[in-house]
C-alpha cells in the first residue's frame, strides 16, 4: 500500500544544511496501523510531510484540542486511502485523549483505513499500532510488533524510549550476567556473547520484590529504600549489591523503608543487549515527599 525507500531530507538554513531524515525506509501494508515513534527532533514530522503536504486546519475560534478532533474528523469522513495523523492527540487532556486513542484505534480497526501515525508517546504507539518505527537521530533504529519491540529492544536507547527500565552493565557469561553480586541469568540478545559485556534491561513492573526468600531461581537480596502506595502495586526502590533497582510489590504487602528484601527477577523477563556505551539521561530523584 505504501512503500517508502531511502528517504532523506536536509532542511537549508542560514548556518548550512541540517540533516532532518536519513535513509528512511519502511513499507506499510494495506489496512494496517503503522507508527513513526521518537524523541522530539528525531524526524517524524518531516516524514509525515515528505509523504505528504499537511492540511491547513482552519477554525481558530476553537481551542487547540477541539480543533484538532474537528481534523482528525474531518479526515476520518471522508475515508482516504491513506491516513497521516501528526501528534493528533497531543493538545487533548489527559482523559479525553484516552477516550479518543479507544475511538481511534476501534476507527481505524472497522475501517481498514491504511493508517501512518506520529508520536512521541510510547504508551500511545503500543496501544494503536500493529506495527512501530523507532527514530533516533533521523534513523529508524527498530521496527516490528509492539509487544516484540517492548520484550525485544535492539539497543538501550529503544529500550529505555519504550517503556520503563532499569540497566544494570555487567559481564556476560554462560546463560547469564555478572551483576548484582552474583550471576544474574537471562536471555541474551543476539549480539550478546560470553566474555563480552552487557547491558541488562529490567521491567520494574516483571521484578517482584518479597519480605522473604521464596526459593525461586533469580533471587537476590537487598535494602528497600523506596515502598510507594500506587493503588494497585506499590512502586519500589531496592539497592540491590549498590544498585538501584525498580520493582513491584503486592499492594498489600508490609514493606518499609531500609527493611531487608529479596528481589526476584523471572530470567524469562530478564534481557542482555550489547552495551554499547548509552547510558539513559539521569533523572534527578527526591525521595522528600516520601512518606513510607
Ligand atoms: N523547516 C526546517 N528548517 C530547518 N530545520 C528543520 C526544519 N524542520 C525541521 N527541521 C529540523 O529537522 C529535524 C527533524 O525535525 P522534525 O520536525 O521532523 O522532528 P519531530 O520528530 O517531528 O519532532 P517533534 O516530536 O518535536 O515534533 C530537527 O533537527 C529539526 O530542527
Ligand atoms: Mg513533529
Amino acid at each position: 500500500m505504501l512503500e517508502v525507500t531511502a528517504l532523506r531530507k536536509t532542511y537549508a538554513t542560514g548556518r548550512g544544511g541540517v540533516r532532518a531524515v536519513e535513509d528512511v525506509s519502511f513499507t506499510v501494508d494495506e489496512g494496517r496501523f503503522y507508527t513513526l515513534l521518537g524523541p522530539s527532533g528525531c524526524g517524524k514530522t518531516t516524514t509525515l510531510r515528505c509523504l505528504a503536504g499537511l492540511e491547513s486546519r482552519p477554525a481558530p475560534q476553537l481551542s487547540g484540542g477541539q480543533q484538532q478532533r474537528l481534523a482528525l474528523a474531518r479526515a476520518l469522513v471522508r475515508k482516504p486511502k491513506l491516513l497521516l495523523l501528526d501528534e493528533p492527540l497531543s493538545n487533548l487532556d489527559a482523559k479525553l485523549r484516552q477516550r479518543m486513542r479507544i475511538e481511534l484505534r476501534e476507527l481505524q480497526r472497522r475501517l481498514r483505513i491504511t493508517t501512518v501515525y506520529v508520536t512521541h508517546d510510547q504508551a500511545e504507539a503500543l496501544f494503536l499500532s500493529h506495527r512501530v518505527a523507532v527514530m533516533q537521530n533521523g534513523r529508524i533504529v527498530q521496527e516490528g510488533r509492539p509487544r516484540d519491540i517492548y520484550a525485544s529492544p535492539s539497543s538501550g536507547f529503544v529500550a529505555d524510549f519504550v517503556g520503563d527500565a532499569t540497566f544494570v552493565p555487567g559481564d556476560v557469561v554462560e546463560g547469564g550476567v555478572r551483576s548484582l553480586g552474583g550471576i544474574v541469568r537471562c536471555a541474551l540478545s543476539e549480539a550478546v556473547a560470553p566474555g563480552t559485556r552487557a547491558l541488562l534491561v529490567l521491567r520494574p513492573e516483571r521484578i517482584f520484590v518479597h519480605a522473604a526468600a521464596r526459593g525461586e531461581p533469580n533471587e537476590f537480596a537487598g535494602t528497600l529504600r523506596v515502598a510507594a502506595f500506587l493503588g494497585d502495586h506499590l512502586d519500589c526502590v531496592v539497592d540491590v549489591a549498590g544498585t538501584e533497582l525498580r520493582a513491584r510489590a503486592h499492594p498489600t504487602a508490609e514493606l518499609g523503608r531500609d527493611q531487608r528484601v529479596w528481589v526476584e527477577l523471572p530470567p524469562e523477563h530478564c534481557l542482555a543487549i550489547p552495551d554499547d556505551g548509552w547510558r539513559p539521561r539521569t533523572l534527578a530523584r527526591t525521595f522528600d515527599d516520601d512518606e513510607s
